[in-house]
């Protein structure tokens, strides 16, 4: 939820600020704004994106080699201009960018009034920068100190860079909650809430930790607690290529990156795999094996896709592993008192790694004594910096707001997962765990043939682009990827979908199907196939259209549904890796076709850090 940037050292500001904004914007597109410090300070904003802002600002300005900027996703005010960040102070002495809330910030806002301040948005952050401007004044300090001071007064989450017109050489960065990156190059420094603005220019990164402030200047920085205790900057070297968040040829980020779930679903398994696939190793799982081989519960807590990946988990652990997993919505999971063993393990799954609830609800397992892993893709983020051990997923930047590479990649490391745990606690023989790794190291080249059916899907998707309402079916492990395509189709194209266990369609959803329902039955030849070529059956009857996702030369379904769409062949355990991928083409196309924004839909943003 919004992205910051900033910059000091001896280039063009603009550019650099810009470009990262453009970089950013996946976390939050309402407004933009930018400030530059030179001879004066100049403040730009404007509703809408990063263009818009470029618009409004006509010619690019020059001159300015320090300056701040910020992409906003709305918590507090609506998006418009005079909510845009970044704020200035009543007087004038700071400027701010922020991302977070500031929870308390009522009863800062009657304090500020009572001493004649008045304020000209309707957010948060305002109230922020003119009780730092109101400390700074009051008592003659320096601007750190008066940032410093202001932070101690603060409840909520934050990350912000600020400027003071007295100090206009110096940027004063700090974090609580809301994730900030310092990029450290030759006399210069880079501050943005990820690495993907900095990564062009510097692969030397301090990651703040809460509670930090950063005073930097263009030939140094320092790094300090808020309660002014000094710390030693851990500078740490990024493994990002600036291709990795470029689009590389394709139309869209989204695009790009489900074309590129061949590589990374092997990125994510290579080299936990041995070279003759007899085993696995989970290297940042190595020190906990012990305590998760005799786990008696496991809770696994996401949101959004992570939450749709937690439950594809839950089905595999159980049946292979044989351990009872629940899976809960973070969001859920820390407000309603669970009960939380010691001998519990609590997986949080998040792609960016820095999503509020998630990061309460592990604050929660903690207190109450579990062991808490990870599995995130963002390397150095909040959740994989507090968990006791975890797994990378290695997906690279997900750029799209839609996630479908980090699902896939997700889904692949709790296979994984499965597979080791189901051999070390010996419910499966050496033989099958061998079949087993050997399906997985199959299912880069079966998705790229399910690729290839692109044009196919699109062509299906023409025909149901103006539909208004989508129901998606399927059982076991099917049922989460049903709830999968369900979620990439409303967001992205804005068509209300449901997914569903298949069996649960005749509880409710029958009602709804009629010749215009378009029904997503997804049905590879498993176990449960008869039971889902019925539910195919109960569809026809009521005149609803069948799309359905099925087993290369399935001929049972395919002699009853209106479209088909074939995957390959491919054991159970790794079925929901290939069915998944039509799903997300089918979404991408018909949200183009109608005209959709396709990587930054409406009112959504990437990483969700506040609750
Ligand atoms: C947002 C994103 C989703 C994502 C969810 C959880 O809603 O738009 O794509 O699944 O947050 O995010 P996380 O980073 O924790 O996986």
């Amino acid at each position: 939820m919004c992205g910051i940037v900033a910059y000091n050292g001896s280039r063009d500001a603009y550019g650099v600020i810009i470009n990262g904004l453009k970089r950013l914007e996946y976390r939050g597109y309402d407004s933009a704004g930018i400030c530059l410090v030179d001879n004066d300070v100049m403040l730009y904003k404007q509703k809408g994106k990063v263009s818009d802002l470029e618009k409004h600002i006509g010619t690019r300005p020059t001159g300015g080699t320090i300056g701040i900027g910020h992409t906003r996703w709305a918590t507090h005010g609506e998006p418009n201009n005079e909510n845009a960040h970044p704020h200035a102070s009543m007087n004038g002495k700071f400027i701010i960018i922020h991302n977070g809330i500031i929870e308390n910030y009522g009863h800062l806002k009657t304090k500020l009034e009572r001493r004649g301040y008045r304020f000209e948005s309707d957010t948060d952050t305002e109230i922020l920068v003119n009780l730092i401007e109101y400390i700074y004044q009051k008592g003659n300090i320096t601007a750190e100190i008066a940032v410093r001071l202001a932070l101690t007064k603060v409840v909520g989450a934050y990350g912000i860079v600020v400027i003071c017109r007295d100090e206009p050489d110096t940027l004063i960065a700090a974090r609580k909650g809301s994730p900030l990156v310092i990029g450290v190059g030759e006399k210069e420094y880079f501050v943005a809430s990820d690495a993907t603005p900095i990564v062009e220019f510097t692969n030397s990164v301090i990651f703040l930790n809460d509670n930090d402030v950063a005073i930097i200047k263009k030939n140094e920085l320092s790094l300090k607690t808020i309660m002014n205790e000094a710390l030693e900057p851990r500078i740490q070297t990024l493994d990002l290529d600036l291709e990795e968040i470029e689009k590389n040829g394709f139309d869209h980020f989204m695009l790009k990156e489900i074309f590129e779930q061949p590589r990374s679903i092997g990125d994510t398994f290579r080299g936990r795999i041995s070279a003759d696939h007899k085993s696995i190793h989970l290297g940042g799982l190595f020190e906990v094996l012990p305590r998760l081989v005799k786990a008696k519960r496991i809770i696994i807590i996401g949101c959004g896709t992570s939450w749709h990946a937690a439950l594809v988990g839950e089905y595999l652990l159980e049946e292979f592993a044989r351990i009872s997993v629940e899976v809960e919505y973070a969001s859920e999971f820390r407000y309603r008192n669970p009960i939380i063993h010691k001998d519990d393990i609590i997986i949080a799954i998040s792609q960016s790694g820095e999503t509020a609830d998630t990061l309460a609800a592990i604050r929660l397992a903690h207190e109450a004594g579990a062991m808490v892993l990870g599995i995130c893709n963002v390397v150095g983020s909040s959740i994989p910096r507090e968990t006791d051990a975890g797994v990378y997923t290695h997906a690279g930047p997900e750029i799209g707001v839609a996630s479908t590479k980090a699902f896939t990649a997700q889904v692949t490391v709790l296979t994984l997962m499965a597979m080791l745990l189901g051999r070390e606690r010996n419910n499966i023989t050496q033989q099958r765990y061998e079949l087993l790794i050997s399906e997985m190291v199959a299912v880069p080249l079966k998705i790229e043939k399910i690729l290839e059916s692109n044009e196919k899907i699109k062509e299906i998707s023409n025909i149901f682009k103006d539909a208004t309402n989508f129901l998606y079916l399927g059982r076991g492990y099917f049922f989460p990827v049903a709830l999968e395509g369900a979620l990439k189709l409303k967001e992205i194209s804005y068509i209300h979908a449901e997914g569903y266990p298949a069996a649960e369609m005749k509880h409710g959803p029958i009602a709804l199907i009629d010749k215009n329902m378009p029904v997503v039955v997804i049905a590879p030849h498993d176990n449960s196939y008869d039971k889902v070529v019925s539910n195919v059956q109960e569809v026809k009857a009521r005149k609803g259209i069948v799309i359905a996702i099925v087993t290369e030369g399935d001929e049972v379904i395919k002699s009853m549904a209106d479209h088909v769409i074939e995957i390959p062949k491919a054991s159970e355990i790794v079925e929901t890796l290939l069915a998944v991928i039509p799903l997300q083409l089918l979404a991408y196309h018909i949200a183009l076709l109608r005209g959709c924004n396709v990587d930054q839909p409406r009112n959504l943003a990437k990483s969700v850090t506040v609750e």
